[in-house]
């Protein structure tokens, strides 16, 4: 199938762009696919690790070059290296790993930078970053939330956030504005199944742009919402971007605890400190009976988070209208913040402004 005209346009514009060894970048066998979307342009440069400076200008004009022909589109141009970083070692790419002193710089604007992950998919990372950003809010807090699960965004459908990005005339994104929080997600951007060709550090590195290149303004706290387990993108992501901590999510079933241990491993071994963890679905309260079920027992996360020496947050229990509200785009803290399942998100929220000083 012939190329797209724009995808032909950029092609054939990147032969201009030179690479350190003089030749052209349009013929460049680290060059990967041009991926076009309604709103984006995206593609990554691979380079031998070590050489992510050199290719800096490169960089640079490629991204005007593309520009040049985007038709008003974001360009998003990655340089990766797959290689783990020079100074790993032992225990995999991770092990030992320091941050990149260049890259993990802070953000502008923004005072801290905290994620929400977990092992195990499925768990409600997107439910809780959300819901405890809307209460971090109610603190008084002005709150981002960046969804970074590049493969599953799910941060509009929670949001209730329809359309494209938009961005300005100084190409920054503008968030989009939802329950008083700023938010952004790659997920609008995207059609079909087009992340899936988004590899480990390309995607990783399309994150990073997406967190430095929106307009967020100033804000006290911006909440990341990580797709699951602990793979490329989230060793990537912890050894690029500034973290003051992150919070883990689990279930009380066993193997979901299994996979939040490794998951708190992986960010103690890149130095990012673990505020602490949550158990959630961690209940549940018939609504007719008023009795109360522990589906999938109950109190593993913080027997977990003893174990480890890590302080627990708290518990959320398992209760419909967290995910009715949730798929309504009306997430429950702001349907119905007298709740006690609101109150839950409330308590934790406070432990997590308090650890991080932000009250
Ligand atoms: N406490 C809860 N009570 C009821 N439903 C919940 C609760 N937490 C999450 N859910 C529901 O469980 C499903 C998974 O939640 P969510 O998408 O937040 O998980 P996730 O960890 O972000 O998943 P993924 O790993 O796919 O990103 C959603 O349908 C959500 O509405
Ligand atoms: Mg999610």
């Amino acid at each position: 199938m012939a190329d797209h005209p724009v995808i032909s346009a950029v092609k054939l514009a990147l032969k201009n762009v030179k690479v350190p060894d003089g030749s052209a970048l349009g013929d460049y066998a680290g060059l990967s696919d041009i991926i076009l979307t309604p709103s984006a342009i995206a593609f990554a440069i691979a380079v031998e690790p070590g050489m992510e400076g050199a290719f800096g200008p490169v960089q640079v004009a490629a991204t005007k070059a593309a520009e040049a022909c985007s038709e008003g589109r974001k360009v998003l141009v990655s340089i990766t290296s797959d290689r783990a970083p020079a100074n790993a070692k032992g225990n995999g790419a991770m092990g030992g790993t320091k941050k990149s002193p260049n890259q993990a710089t802070p953000v502008k604007g923004i005072k801290k930078i905290i994620a929400i992950a977990s092992g195990k998919g499925g768990v409600g990372k997107s439910t809780c970053s959300v819901n405890l950003a809307l209460s971090l809010k109610d603190l008084g807090l002005k709150v981002g939330v960046l969804d970074a699960d590049l493969y599953g965004p799910s941060i509009p459908k929670l949001l209730g956030i329809e359309g494209k990005p938009a961005f300005r005339d100084d190409k920054l994104f503008k968030p989009f504005e939802a329950h008083g929080l700023k938010a952004m997600s790659i997920g609008p951007m995207l059609q079909g199944d087009q992340a899936v060709v988004w590899r480990g550090p390309m995607a990783s590195s399309a994150l990073r742009q997406l967190l430095r290149e929106t307009d967020w303004g100033e804000l006290d706290i911006l909440i990341m919402d990580l797709p699951p387990g602990t793979g490329d993108i989230q060793i990537s992501l912890c050894q690029s971007v500034e973290f003051s901590g992150v919070v883990v999510v689990s279930t009380p079933q066993d193997l979901a605890l299994i996979d939040a241990k490794k998951a708190m491993d992986m960010f103690t071994r890149l130095n990012i400190p673990v505020l602490g963890m949550v158990e959630n679905m961690s209940y549940f309260i018939a609504p007719d009976t008023g009795k109360r079920y522990d589906i999938f027992g109950h109190g593993g996360a913080k027997q977990t988070a003893n174990q480890m020496g890590l302080e627990f947050l708290g518990e959320i229990p398992l209760h419909m209208s967290i995910r009715e509200l949730s798929d309504a785009g009306t997430p429950i803290c702001v349907d119905k913040p007298d709740s006690g399942e609101a109150s839950s998100f409330a308590q934790i929220a406070r432990k997590i402004a308090q650890n991080l000083d932000l009250i």
